[in-house]
């Protein structure tokens, strides 16, 4: 049995197409989600779905309860993670309305609680980070935007920075010489944490502004909503395309 857990990002305060039955408050070892997780179908299957910064929105990035989101979804049943981030384009290639689907990040956050390993008693947790999102939900992932009819980019270094705060144009040419092709600010720690937990997770990326410095358009929330609105209905369409139930089950931790 497997149940697509879906974070959605900026922009998606609801997933187009999903059915909701109902909606479940969790209480975790690490304090409170960013809201209560929403049951029910996409597509006719199991789903669950988290807004990362709340209903209504209240969580900038640095305040998201990274741990507790993803110990929620886990909890609700969620054997398979799509994470939905709004980013900046740095690659030519990521235009404002593109969907990309990343294979690497790297991490420039601080200061957030990053690992569910406490220390004490508990069993010592260093994971193979080598590839951040799990290769077989990738695969399909990529195979669901063939389905759906979307023109999903394969593959781009995701950077993570901390915001709430858009980049500087030198930060963005330093990212871009690191080798980042996109830039945002919820990748992480989600994915390190998800794989601590043991869920198959993925980042379906919607770029909403070409980076700082590189396009011409004013990095303001009107001129991203106007792609968001675009990019999120493309990526509900590529999500209600997912079909799980060939990818093996999850080893919980
Ligand atoms: N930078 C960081 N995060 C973002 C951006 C960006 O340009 N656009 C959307 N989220």
């Amino acid at each position: 049995m497997t149940c697509l857990g879906v974070i959605g990002g900026t922009g998606i305060g609801q997933l187009s197409g999903f059915v909701a039955e109902g909606q479940r408050q969790v209480e975790t070892p690490y304090g409170a989600p960013s809201s209560g997780v929403d049951l029910g179908w996409l597509n006719g299957r199991d789903a669950v779905f988290l807004q990362r910064h709340g209903q209504p929105r209240s969580l900038p990035p640095h305040r998201i309860n990274y741990r507790a989101n993803l110990w929620a979804l886990r909890e609700c049943g969620a054997t398979h993670v799509v994470a939905l981030n709004a980013v900046g384009g740095i690659h030519p290639d990521a235009a404002p309305g593109s969907l990309v689907v990343p294979d690497q990040l790297i991490d420039y956050t601080w200061g957030r609680e990053h690992t569910v390993d406490e220390g004490g008693d508990s069993p010592l947790i260093h994971i193979d980070f080598t590839w951040p999102y799990e290769a077989s939900l990738r695969d399909e992932l990529l195979r669901a935007g063939d389905r759906a009819g979307e023109n999903l980019r394969d593959g781009g270094v995701l950077a993570v920075t901390q915001g709430p705060r858009l980049e500087t144009a030198a930060e963005v040419r330093r990212l871009r010489g690191d080798g980042c092709d996109l830039v945002g600010m919820t990748g992480m720690p989600e994915a390190a944490i998800a794989r601590e937990l043991g869920l198959p997770y993925v980042s379906l990326c919607m770029v909403v502004n070409a980076a700082a410095g590189l396009g011409d358009e004013p990095l303001t929330l009107p001129a991203m909503k106007v792609h968001m609105s675009r990019a999120s209905e493309a990526a509900a369409r590529v999500l209600a395309a997912l079909d799980l139930t060939a990818l093996a089950a999850p080893q919980r931790r």
